[in-house]
């Protein structure tokens, strides 16, 4: 039927084809306290990192500037990252009206998932702890749609939080909670009715112990008396500081907390960890933070944070020129990664897919300051509206081929050596990141023999290319 030449026209278009797909990872979902890898069916663990360089004033609309808005910067970091072995990125202050789409698209590229933060410091962009309800109007709620509009259409985007330690202290927790499940609920209802894929929405709790598990159950509780009630948080997160030095599962109280939290209706890892007293840091929590004490119950966390900032928690030093120098904390990490059992990390069948949401009541709540209030604030005037319609000028995100993959910056290890060579690897369809999924050939101090880690990675690389020519023989086939 087909001629020699039409087949091959066929095969070249197909192959181009092949050439455009950006290898994608995996989505996550959540089934009772666990995060699922939905194309294996497999527990998924966040081996993750905050990313917010230039601190709070790495987000300033007035210059376009948000974390997540320059390639260049991506490009250099997702590298640097993936060395690291981290799977997650968080990211606190996002402008919805900004271009993403390379960013996201690099850090897709290297199997790295994004969490991110809805709100931001500025006047409007969050709820106000001490009088939540002069914040919370339709005009507040349209930024956080807007952040959701923005990132919704990305593979890798792996949750958003409606709020970050709003709830941090007696007063705070008197006001503030029936708001925070309010958000939640608006933003469930709005990425329901507005989103092709249903997209979890947490909060990230600061780590006051008095109230950390009021939080918990205030946030996780149902008021219908089924989970789908959409007030109620998809997962908890928190950020924890209190495994300091040469600590331990007990003299850190990673044992109460583990205690407090089994049976959670919804995953819960640490959305910050990493104490930098004393410094520098020994990272010793890692092993034990994926280890048999805590994975049933926690499903991993995020290093407090990738840039070094004035308040010194940094893993890697940017300069103001774009050159960036590795600290001894990076070394220190990548070490305790790279001792990890990805396999049992990543590779699990999934174990608490079926747990139930306790029913909301005032007795869930210990805290004589905790609110147990479970009528929540109605939806501001107007914000239904946006809900039910979507809203107006909604940012559009999408994934765009990543062309360039070579680090221009100048990048020194920790001995201050250049980093030659450095690039971002692009791992294959359905791959995310992991400690052991590139080589270390790329490190200064390693240059030469490949190890066996860097045959594994030119047979993923080859396996990418295997996957075009079998759908090109599949497909030249079923023209015969
Ligand atoms: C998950 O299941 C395991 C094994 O049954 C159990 O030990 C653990 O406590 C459960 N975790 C949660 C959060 O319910
Ligand atoms: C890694 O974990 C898997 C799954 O639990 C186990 O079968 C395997 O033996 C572990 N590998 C090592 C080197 O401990
Ligand atoms: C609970 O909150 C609702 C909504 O804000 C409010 O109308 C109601 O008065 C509150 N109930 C109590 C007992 O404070
Ligand atoms: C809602 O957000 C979009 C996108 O940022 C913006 O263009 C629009 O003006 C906002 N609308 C309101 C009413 O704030
Ligand atoms: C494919 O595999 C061959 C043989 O192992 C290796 O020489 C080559 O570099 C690989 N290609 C890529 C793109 O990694």
């Amino acid at each position: 039927m087909f001629g020699p030449h039409t087949m091959f026209t066929t095969a070249i278009s197909i192959l181009a084809l092949g050439a455009q797909l950006a290898s994608a990872v995996p989505t996550i979902d959540i089934k009772g306290s666990d995060f699922i890898n939905s194309e294996t069916g497999d527990r998924f663990q966040l081996l993750g990192v905050a990313y917010q360089p230039g601190g709070s004033s790495g987000y300033d609309p007035a210059s376009g500037i948000d974390p997540l808005s320059d390639g260049n910067v991506c490009l250099r970091d997702a590298a640097l990252m993936q060395r690291l072995g981290v799977n997650a990125i968080r990211v606190y202050n996002l402008d919805p009206d900004l271009n993403h789409d390379l960013c996201a698209s690099i850090f897709n590229e290297v199997g790295i998932y994004m969490l991110l933060d809805v709100n931001s410091p500025l006047p409007g962009e969050s709820i106000n702890r001490d009088e939540p309800w002069t914040t919370y109007d339709s005009s507040y709620l349209n930024r956080t749609f807007a952040v959701v509009e923005a990132f919704k259409s990305y593979p890798n985007t792996l949750l958003f939080f409606s709020g970050n330690e709003v709830i941090n202290d007696d007063a705070s927790a008197s006001v503030v909670p029936p708001y925070m499940r309010a958000v939640t609920r608006d933003l469930k209802n709005y990425i329901k009715k507005n989103s092709a894929r249903d997209i979890p929405v947490g909060y990230s709790a600061a780590d006051v112990r008095d109230i950390l598990v009021d939080t918990w159950n205030y946030l996780q509780c149902t008021t219908t008396g089924d989970d789908s009630d959409p007030s109620r948080v998809d997962l908890f997160a928190l950020n924890s500081y209190s495994w300091c030095g040469d600590s331990s599962f007990t003299t850190s109280s990673y044992n109460v907390l583990v205690s407090d939290l089994t049976g959670t209706s919804v995953p819960v890892f640490f959305s910050e960890y990493g104490c930098n007293v004393p410094a520098p840091r020994i990272f010793t929590e890692v092993p034990v933070i994926y280890g048999p004490l805590m994975t049933p119950v926690l499903s991993g966390g995020m290093v407090y944070e990738f840039s070094q900032e004035a308040s010194n928690f940094g893993l890697v030093n940017i300069n103001s020129d774009g050159s960036a120098n590795l600290l001894p904390d990076y070394d220190t990490l990548q070490k305790q990664f790279s001792t990890l059992n990805v396999t049992a990390i990543q590779g699990l069948p999934a174990q608490n897919t079926s747990v139930t949401a306790p029913k909301c009541s005032a007795s869930l709540i210990s805290a004589k300051s905790f609110n147990s209030n479970f009528t929540l604030p109605a939806v501001p005037p107007g914000a239904q509206t946006l809900i039910d319609n979507g809203i107006a000028n909604a940012p559009t995100g999408k994934i765009v081929s990543v062309t360039k993959t070579a680090v221009s910056q100048t990048v020194k290890d920790s001995q201050g050596n250049i980093i030659q060579g450095l690039s971002i690897i692009p791992l294959s369809n359905d791959q995310s990141n992991n400690p052991s999924a590139i080589s270390s050939t790329t490190t200064s101090s390693v240059t030469a023999s490949p190890t066996k880690k860097g045959a594994a990675t030119s047979m993923q690389r080859n396996w990418t290319g295997l996957s075009v020519a079998g759908a090109l023989v599949t497909a030249w086939l079923s023209l015969m």
